[in-house]
C-alpha cells in the first residue's frame, strides 16, 4: 500500500483536466485517452452501437515504481454528489487553473469539496504556454481566496508538456499512500458504474479495506442485495483483469448484475459471508431536482418511449420517470433529472440513439404543499398542485446557495439579475482587484429559467457560477394555467411567485402567439391564475389561400436529427384542432 496513490484532477471546466490527464497517461507510457477512444472506436464499432460508452473512470497508471490511480470527477454541476464520491475515493487532488482565466466558481466548489474528503491538494496552474497566461496573478489567487502556499504550485502546460514529470513526483511525494486493513472485511467505496452487454452493471470502486476477487459473495450495504464476483479488475486504460483487488486499490469489479440500480454510486460493497460493521459514510441515493413530461411526438407510440426509456435507464440510475397521463398529451412519463443538463443528455440520446420523437414539456423543480392536515406532498407536475387553496397550509419550494464569480465591470447588471430572481444576497468579496465573488440564495426555479444565458450574455462570456442545493423554503406561489380556445391545456400550465404572476402570463400568452402556426380558424391563447384570466392573446386565422404551414421558432439540431430518422413525422402534438409545436411547451422558460 506504501506504493500507491489514489487522486483526482479537480478544475472548472475547459481548464484543461481532459489534456493533463492524457499527458499523464502518455508520460507514464499507457495509452492515450484519445488513442484508446479512436481504437475503440474501429474494434468496437457494434458494440458502441449497442450504446457501450467508452468511460475512462479510473485509470491506473506507473510511475518510479508506484501505481498511479487517477480518478476521473464529472465537470458539471449536477453531477456535484458524484464529484464528491469521487473524491472519497482519494487521497489527493490536483486543483487545475487556467493561467489566462484564473479562479472560477467550478474552481472553488470543486476545492471545498477536496477539503471536505482532507485531501492534499497539488495546486496546478494549466495553459502557461498562452500569451496571455498571468501565472502570478493566478498564484496570488490560489493563496489569497483558497489560503494555498503559493510556492506549493507547479506551472504547467498540459498542451505543449511542460511540468509534467514535476506533477507526477509531487503526487507520490505529496499524497500520502491509501490506509486500511487488507485482512479485514471487505469495504469498497461505489464511485461510479456503468452498464457493459458482457459483463452486466460494473462497478468502479475504491478499496478500503479487505480484498475481493471472482467467486467472491459480494453484498450491498444500502439494499442487502447480494451477487457473485466474476470478474475484478482496472482500467491500464484497457479494461484489465486482476487476480484480486486489495485494500488501497481502485479498480472495478463486476458480478452479473442487471441493473444498475443495483450498484448505485455512494453505496458500499462488502463481503456477504464477513460483512463489515459499517459502509463508508455519506451514501445518499440520486435525488432528481427537476421533473419533465416526456411524451412521444406525432408519429411515435407510448409503448415506443417506454421501450426507449427502460433501454436507456440500465445504463443511468440517477434517471427516475413513472407513467402518467395528460390531457393535452396523452400518454408519456414524468421523468426526474438531476438537472438541466442531465435533462437534455437523456432527451438527446433517447432520440439519437434509440430513435424515439419526444415532446418534452417545461420542466419544473419538485414543490413541497403542506396541508393543513399535516401532510405534506411532493408536487412533480405543476397541475397536480390542488385547486382548492382552502386545504393548503403553504407552498415551498427548493432553494440553491450561488455563487458567482465575475470581472468586477459585470457586478452591477449581475446583481440586478440576481435581485429579479428574488435572490437574496448572501455575500460581496473582491477576489482581487479585478475579480468579486458573489454569493445569493436563490429559487432553484428561477436557475431554471434562463439564468445561464443571462448571466453569460451580461458578463460576455467571463462569469461563472456554480450552486448547491440548501433545502426548501416558503414561498408565495400561485399556479398558472394556459387555456387555448378555452380549453386548459394541462402541460402548459406552471407555478410562479405571485408577484411575477402577471408578467409572466403576459410573456408567455405573447410568446405562444408566436410559436403556435396559424391554423384556418381563430385561436385564442389566454393564462389564468385558477380560472380567473389575467393575460390572453389571438392568434388570427390563415386565409384561405396560405397553404404552406409556417412554424415559429428556430429549427434545432435535434429537429434535423429526428426529421433525418423518421422522415415526414413532424414534433408536433395535434391538441383538439390546434397544432402546438415543442417549441410552445418550452415557452414557458423564454420567459422571465
Ligand atoms: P471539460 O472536459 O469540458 O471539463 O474540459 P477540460 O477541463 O477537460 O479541458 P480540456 O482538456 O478539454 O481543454 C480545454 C481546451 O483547452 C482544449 O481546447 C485544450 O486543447 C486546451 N488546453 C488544455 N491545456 C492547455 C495548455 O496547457 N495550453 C493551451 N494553450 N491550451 C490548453
Amino acid at each position: 500500500m506504501e506504493r500507491i496513490r489514489n487522486f483526482s484532477i479537480i478544475a472548472h471546466v475547459d481548464h484543461g483536466k481532459s489534456t493533463l490527464a492524457d499527458r499523464l497517461l502518455e508520460y507514464t507510457g499507457a495509452v492515450s485517452r484519445r488513442e484508446l477512444k479512436e481504437q475503440m472506436l474501429d474494434t468496437l464499432e457494434i458494440e458502441r452501437e449497442r450504446g457501450i460508452t467508452i468511460k475512462l473512470q479510473a485509470v491506473r497508471m506507473e510511475h518510479k515504481g508506484y501505481l498511479l490511480h487517477l480518478i476521473d470527477t464529472p465537470g458539471h454541476v449536477d453531477f456535484s454528489y458524484e464529484v464528491s464520491r469521487a473524491l472519497a475515493a482519494c487521497e489527493g487532488a490536483i486543483l487545475l487553473v487556467d493561467a489566462t482565466q484564473g479562479i472560477e466558481a467550478q474552481t472553488v466548489a470543486n476545492f471545498w469539496k477536496a477539503v471536505e474528503q482532507d485531501l492534499v491538494i497539488i495546486p496546478v496552474i494549466n495553459k502557461i504556454d498562452l500569451p496571455a497566461a498571468d501565472p502570478e496573478r493566478v498564484r496570488k489567487q490560489i493563496e489569497e481566496i483558497l489560503g494555498l502556499d503559493g510556492d506549493d504550485v507547479i506551472l504547467a502546460s498540459a498542451k505543449e508538456g511542460i511540468g509534467i514529470e514535476e506533477i507526477l513526483n509531487a503526487i507520490i511525494e505529496r499524497i500520502p499512500p491509501p490506509k486500511g486493513d487488507p485482512k479485514a472485511p471487505l469495504k469498497a467505496l461505489i464511485f461510479d458504474s456503468y452498464y457493459d452487454p458482457y459483463r452486466g452493471a460494473v462497478a468502479f470502486v475504491r478499496v478500503f479495506d479487505g480484498e475481493v476477487k471472482p467467486g467472491t459473495k459480494i453484498k450491498l450495504f444500502s439494499t442487502g442485495k447480494e451477487f457473485e464476483v466474476t470478474e475484478v479488475g482496472a482500467q491500464t486504460p484497457k479494461m484489465t483483469k486482476f487476480e484480486k483487488l486489495s485494500a488501497g486499490e481502485v479498480g472495478y469489479i463486476a458480478a452479473s448484475i442487471k441493473d444498475v440500480r443495483d450498484i448505485r454510486v455512494g453505496d458500499t460493497i462488502t463481503d456477504a459471508k464477513r460483512p463489515a460493521d459499517s459502509p463508508v459514510p455519506g451514501f445518499r441515493p440520486a435525488k432528481p431536482m427537476v421533473f419533465a413530461g416526456l411524451y412521444p411526438s406525432e408519429g411515435y407510440t407510448f409503448e415506443e418511449l417506454r421501450d426507449a426509456l427502460e433501454k436507456y435507464a440500465i445504463n443511468d440510475a440517477a434517471i427516475y420517470y413513472e407513467p402518467e397521463t395528460s390531457p393535452a398529451l396523452g400518454m408519456g412519463f414524468r421523468v426526474g433529472f438531476l438537472g438541466l443538463l442531465h435533462m437534455e443528455i437523456v432527451q438527446e440520446r433517447l432520440e439519437r440513439e434509440y430513435g424515439v420523437g419526444l415532446i418534452t414539456t417545461a420542466p419544473s423543480v419538485v414543490y413541497r404543499v403542506r396541508f393543513k392536515n399535516g401532510t405534506v406532498k411532493e408536487i412533480k407536475n405543476p397541475s397536480e398542485l390542488p385547486e382548492n387553496w382552502g386545504l393548503i397550509e403553504a407552498i415551498e419550494e427548493p432553494f440553491v446557495n450561488v455563487t458567482i464569480i465575475t470581472p468586477k465591470e459585470y457586478v452591477g447588471s449581475i446583481m440586478n439579475l440576481c435581485q429579479e430572481k428574488r435572490g437574496i444576497q448572501k455575500g460581496f468579496k473582491y477576489l482581487d482587484p479585478n475579480t468579486v465573488m458573489l454569493e445569493y440564495e436563490m429559487p432553484l426555479s428561477e436557475i431554471l429559467l434562463d439564468f445561464h444565458d443571462k448571466i453569460k450574455s451580461l458578463s460576455r462570456g467571463y462569469a461563472s457560477y456554480d450552486y448547491e442545493f440548501i433545502g426548501y423554503k416558503e414561498e408565495d406561489l400561485v399556479r398558472l394555467n394556459v387555456f387555448i380556445n378555452n380549453e386548459p391545456v394541462d402541460a402548459l400550465s406552471f407555478i410562479v411567485h405571485r408577484d411575477k404572476a402577471y408578467r409572466r402570463a403576459r410573456q408567455l400568452v405573447e410568446k405562444l402567439k408566436d410559436t403556435i402556426p396559424r391554423q384556418l380558424f381563430e385561436v385564442k391563447v389566454q393564462a389564468g391564475i385558477g380560472n380567473k384570466i389575467i393575460a390572453s392573446e389571438r392568434i388570427p386565422p390563415l386565409r384561405a389561400n396560405v397553404t404552406a404551414k409556417c412554424y415559429g421558432g428556430d429549427v434545432t439540431r435535434k429537429k434535423k436529427l429526428l426529421e433525418k430518422q423518421k422522415e415526414g413525422k413532424k414534433r408536433l402534438k395535434q391538441f383538439g384542432k390546434v397544432e402546438l409545436p415543442q417549441e410552445a411547451f418550452l415557452s414557458v422558460l423564454k420567459v422571465d
